[in-house]
């Protein structure tokens, strides 16, 4: 079964939107199978975004996701990475249409609220970066 990667990150979890985005993807009938809260320390926030360690923002990417409590999350379904990635809405919330998270939630591109695996193979290495293996519960909603 496909699984991605979320995190909701600081200004996420500080503005309280934590329940909305979990219920959200709840709603759309995705399975939550790991969930924790965590301060991010450097080395894995580098690790984490290492693809854009040549950008400009690189280091306040860095001071960001670093600054306070991000509750990381992976997430179970069919098509679960590019549908979650819809629901997130785009990079820059100004560009996100209205309905996607950062849509109705966001107006600064560095305080996006939440980050999403951008295709299956990120989300394996995304998850098995941020999760040990016994941190994921697998099961299947009977109701
Ligand atoms: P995310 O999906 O976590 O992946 C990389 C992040 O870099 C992105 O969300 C944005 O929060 C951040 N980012 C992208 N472009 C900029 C920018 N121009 N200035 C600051 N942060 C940016």
């Amino acid at each position: 079964m496909e699984r991605t990667f979320l995190a909701i990150k600081p200004d996420g979890v500080q503005r309280g939107f934590v329940g909305n985005i979990i219920s959200r993807l709840e709603s759309k009938g995705f399975t939550l199978v790991g969930l924790k809260l965590i301060n991010v320390s450097r080395e894995l926030a580098e690790q984490h975004y290492a693809v854009h360690k040549e950008r400009p923002f690189f280091s306040s990417l860095i001071e960001f996701i670093t600054s306070g409590p991000v509750v990381a999350m992976v997430w179970e379904g069919d098509g679960v990475v590019a549908s979650a990635r819809k629901m997130i809405g785009a990079t820059n919330p100004l560009s996100a249409e209205p309905g996607t998270i950062r849509g109705d939630f966001g107006v600064d591109v560095g305080r996006n609220l939440i980050h999403g695996s951008d295709a299956i193979e990120t989300a394996q290495n995304e998850i098995a970066l941020w999760f040990k293996e016994e941190e994921l519960v697998s099961w299947q909603p009977t109701m």
